[in-house]
């Protein structure tokens, strides 16, 4: 409507263009050159046998004039005009261009009949990982499947018809196999009769991978707040058992250094409260040790030499059992800041779960293996320690376990449940962390990351 009047407009502009430039060319055509031409022509052909042949030359020539010089005018401005409109429209085209190709989401345009791509935009392309001649043509849906999130098919069958808009979850298809989570919302585009679809396409990875970070650090918050309250809990209990528990030990103690005739049987029974009682005051000891925050020595203490130094009490049940062991701690690792003999504590109960673990498993091939590398964390030097075997294996359901105490799977042979517990305290303490990976029947894995010594700095006492 809009369109046909500004039509009508410009067809009545060059109709009084037109006139009003007849008017003007005829009244300069009569000033300046009738007169001199006419009397031009009336002196190259004169006499009355000429007559007839002077006014045709005249009157030709004249409409000639005029209509020519009426005609280059106004086509000169009709093209004039229409290339300003020209610019115009390709400036807008190409502002619009930019606006589609530098656009921070990726976007596509697909023909919501067969749902093949026309356009794509080059973050679009980046997104999926393919070249722009891989994307152009496609199938919007071998490009990327609907996940889980995504509405029911009917609802999906919609958007892509261009009969509704909205927004869903997609994994992108990237050239090489890649898979990336992207959201996509949904619009449409009727362009000469023909519907489309315009994709708009975000990646989630980051977003993703941020949820995913924030979940493991709230995970290992809640771990080690249930880990102290529990250590806390333990270490009351233990205080508690600990005055009795002597007293049975030292009156079983004073009824075995009696001067009295005991039967073979009575003395049996003094032994044995006194040998359980041992084994209770380990516990007890182990429990207080799990829940101290004592201040003790840092020292700029070698990875490499407290390892060797386990190794050496260990090495050779390791050997017995046909186990191989492998260290892999670089000579150039940074010293560790941290209490020499409390960190021999974490390396041996970890040589110990390793050895009962790989002792466990029926096979042939056994290994236990050490390795450190030097990292940074929050702007900090850090080791970070790998305790690997392929024992028995940790279950998916007991990796958030094992560093409880009193969980252990080997109450049978002998297992407290106190050995990581303690270790997790002791690395606490140092201001360190440790996580457990693993998988039944195949692997346990144990990762511990502890502050480094930084170069030149002052060695402190910690007081956790
Ligand atoms: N290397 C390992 N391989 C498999 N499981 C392990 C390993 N280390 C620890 N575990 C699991 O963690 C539990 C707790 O270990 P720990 O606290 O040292 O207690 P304990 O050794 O007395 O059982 C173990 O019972 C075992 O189930
Ligand atoms: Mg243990």
């Amino acid at each position: 409507m809009k369109r046909s009047a500004s039509n009508l407009t410009l067809v009545l502009f060059f109709v009084v263009l037109t006139f009003v430039m007849t008017a003007g060319v005829v009244l300069a055509w009569e000033t300046f050159a009738r007169d001199p031409f006419f009397s031009y022509v009336d002196r190259t052909y004169p006499g009355e046998e000429n007559r007839r042949r002077r006014r045709d030359i005249q009157q030709r020539v004249e409409h000639f004039v005029i209509s020519m010089l009426v005609d280059a005018v106004v086509v000169t401005l009709l093209l004039r005009l229409v290339d300003r409109k020209q610019r115009a429209v390709i400036e807008s085209e190409e502002r619009y261009r930019a606006l589609f190709e530098h656009a921070s989401d990726g976007i596509c345009v697909a023909s919501a009949t067969d749902h093949r791509v026309t356009e794509a935009n080059s973050k679009f392309c980046e997104i999926l990982g393919r070249s722009p001649s891989q994307v152009i043509g496609r199938d919007v849906r071998e490009l990327m499947r609907p996940t889980d999130d995504c509405p029911p098919a009917a609802a999906l069958a919609e958007m892509l018809e261009g009969r509704s808009s909205g927004e869903c979850e997609f994994v992108a298809n990237g050239a090489s196999g890649a898979e990336l989570p992207v959201a996509v919302s949904f619009n449409t585009l009727s362009a000469n009769e023909e519907r489309l679809i315009i994709l708009i396409v975000r990646d989630l990875s980051a977003s993703k991978r941020l949820e995913a970070d924030r979940e493991q650090i709230r995970q290992q918050l809640y771990e080690s707040g249930k880990l102290a309250s529990l250590g806390e809990l333990s270490a009351g209990v233990a205080h508690e058992i600990n005055n009795p528990l002597n007293g049975i030990i030292n009156f079983a103690q004073l009824l075995k250094d009696e001067q009295t005739e005991r039967t073979p049987f009575e003395r049996q029974l003094i032994d044995g409260i006194i040998e359980e009682g041992e084994r209770i005051a380990t516990i007890v000891r182990g429990l207080l040790a799990f829940a101290r925050h004592d201040t003790h020595q840092l020292d700029e203490v070698s990875l490499a030499e407290v390892v060797s130094s386990s190794l050496s009490l260990f090495g050779r049940q390791f050997h017995k059992d046909a186990i191989r062991v492998e260290t892999d701690i670089p000579a150039d690792l940074p010293p560790l800041r941290a209490d020499a003999s409390r960190l021999r504590q974490v390396v041996v109960n970890m040589l110990s779960n390793a050895h009962h673990a790989l002792k466990a498993k029926r096979s042939e091939d056994k290994l236990f293996r050490i390795s450190a590398r030097a990292v940074e964390r929050g702007g900090r030097p850090f080791v970070r320690v790998e305790f690997y075997d392929n024992g028995v294996g940790i279950r998916q359901e007991d990796l958030g376990k094992v560093l409880d105490p009193f969980f252990t799977t080997r109450r049978d042979s002998g297992g407290t449940g106190l050995g990581l517990s303690i270790s997790f305290g002791i690395i606490r303490d140092h201001g360190g962390t440790i996580f457990a990976e693993g998988a039944a029947g195949e692997y346990a894995r144990f990762v511990v990351e502890l502050p480094a010594a930084a170069p030149g700095e002052e060695v402190e006492s910690a007081h956790a």
